[in-house]
């Protein structure tokens, strides 16, 4: 041994987003079951912590765009994939769709997904309102399975300043979840915003105060997030996410291949062969002319360096310059810039990400083409009657008399929990999908995606006919007899 070389006394947990995030950030979620297979048994044999493989946006692409039964691919890969846990992603009481479901939608929801192998449950929700996760969290418990709370991180100010997103704020949230029985914690960085030293101090700070393992989850997006893993395992964090090179880097995560390396003869090193990372490597490169036309490559840099610069996702801006578009006014771009940091104050800071950034940003156009609040979105107003949950800040009381006078919906801000005001959705959506709502999966599915699940389930049921239909090819599907 030589004599610089270390036991790896801490080594570093790995959990791998190849097949969700990874596909998700680099190529629209449209990676199918059947290029996952070849690789399957042996990404089990590599020694990840966990390996994420359902959840975000896989529910919605897979049957829109990929003819699959979202609910098989969890099945379909536990019979190659039997030693890694599977983890998934889960918007709390959004589940994988975009809106906030009724408890019993909830509930069902999670209690089928432990059914078909979901071990990790990652959950978060997009306003850190974790009143929104509690009836995620009770069913994953009573299933005996993990429940991973996650808070998104969001900044106000550089190092961590500001009103809201600072040490002591990600501490107490830290704190918050531990205490609501969560058996790790997760750092949830969508847009790559966590910088390096910031992590080390966070990291350090969280460690301090929770005893449930810590997990750190960020994107390469504005090109910070390997430097921001090497210093959060310096300080102690016991979890990052990763994937192999071909589906890291861009907005994707950071690469596992140079995070082994670069830890190898360290206390923290990962125990991971590097070459059997390699090999799985090369089937993502042999696969990979299928999907190319995916990739986003009109700009010849992988990072995004206006997130450094003004915090707003790649994803938000091309929203915003199609918004502009459609209203001819693509030369008001920079003032759109402005209005959303300050409709983001208005609105209580809440953090950029799905639903709420579309919200906000929508919102910024309006404004800035029809005068501050003049026209207003019933999704702001929804966001501002408390539907959505508490904002980080309190929004001040005159402007949200101005935004909910005459709104159908109510004038008086909501304090309870969102989906205390929703009732219940089962029996009447079985009863609207009849006979193609054949299993509870079926139904929940239903429920989550109206439109496109009834055409799926269609011809899902379409293949018990002897003619068959496209659903017949799913690797694994056993056909109705
Ligand atoms: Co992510």
């Amino acid at each position: 041994m030589n004599k610089i070389e270390k036991v790896p006394t801490n080594p570093i947990k790995v959990q791998d987003n190849t097949f969700r995030d990874g596909h998700q950030s680099i190529y629209a979620t449209r990676m199918k079951t059947e290029d996952m297979l070849p690789i399957a048994e042996e990404m089990d044999s590599c020694g990840f912590h966990a390996m994420e493989v359902w959840g975000g946006a896989t529910f919605d692409t897979m049957h829109r765009f990929l003819g699959e039964d979202p609910w098989m691919r969890p099945k379909i890969l536990k019979k190659y994939i039997t030693k890694t846990p599977f983890a998934m992603l889960i918007r709390g009481q959004n589940l994988v769709g975009y809106r906030h479901y009724a408890d019993d939608v909830v509930r069902m929801f999670v209690d089928k997904a432990c059914e078909i192998g979901i071990d990790i449950f990652r959950c978060f929700d997009a306003l850190n309102d974790f009143r929104n996760m509690e009836s995620c969290a009770e069913r994953i418990k009573a299933n005996g399975k993990e429940f991973q709370g996650a808070v998104c991180y969001s900044l106000t100010d550089v190092r961590l300043g500001g009103e809201v997103y600072t040490l002591e704020y990600f501490v107490a949230k830290a704190k918050e979840l531990e205490q609501m029985g969560a058996d790790a914690v997760c750092i949830k960085d969508m847009a790559g915003l966590l910088s390096p030293f910031d992590a080390y101090d966070l990291v350090s700070a969280i460690k301090k105060e929770i005893k449930v393992p810590l997990h750190l989850h960020s994107h390469y997006t504005s090109g910070m997030a390997s430097m921001t893993y090497l210093k959060a395992i310096e300080a102690g964090v016991d979890v990052v996410d990763t994937c192999l090179a071909p589906f890291a880097l861009r907005t994707s995560m950071p690469a596992i291949e140079p995070l082994v390396a670069a830890l190898q003869g360290t206390e923290r090193a990962t125990g991971i062969d590097l070459h059997k990372l390699l090999v799985l490597g090369e089937h993502l490169e042999n696969i990979a002319p299928k999907y190319n036309h995916l990739l986003a490559n009109h700009k010849l840099s992988i990072i995004d360096n206006g997130v450094l610069a003004h915090q707003i996702p790649g994803g938000m801006i091309s929203n915003l310059t199609g918004q502009l578009k459609e209203m001819n006014a693509l030369d008001r771009l920079g003032e759109i810039y402005i209005e959303v940091v300050q409709t983001r104050k208005d609105m209580g800071y809440p953090p950029l990400v799905t639903p709420v950034s579309q919200i906000i940003g929508a919102q910024a156009v309006l404004n800035v083409l029809f005068g501050r609040y003049v026209r207003v979105s019933n999704q702001l107003k929804d966001l501002v009657l408390g539907l959505y949950g508490r904002t980080p800040l309190p929004i001040d009381p005159e402007l949200t008399k101005k935004i909910l006078k005459n709104y159908k919906r109510g004038e008086e801000p909501v304090k309870g929990r969102p989906a205390d005001y929703l009732e219940p959705e089962i029996e009447a959506a079985r009863k609207q999908i009849g006979n193609l709502g054949r299993t509870d999966e079926d139904v929940l599915a239903y429920i989550l995606y109206p439109a496109t699940m009834e055409k799926f389930l269609q011809m899902k049921y379409a293949a018990d006919l002897p003619a068959g239909g496209a659903v017949k090819n799913i690797p694994g599907k056993k056909v109705a007899a």
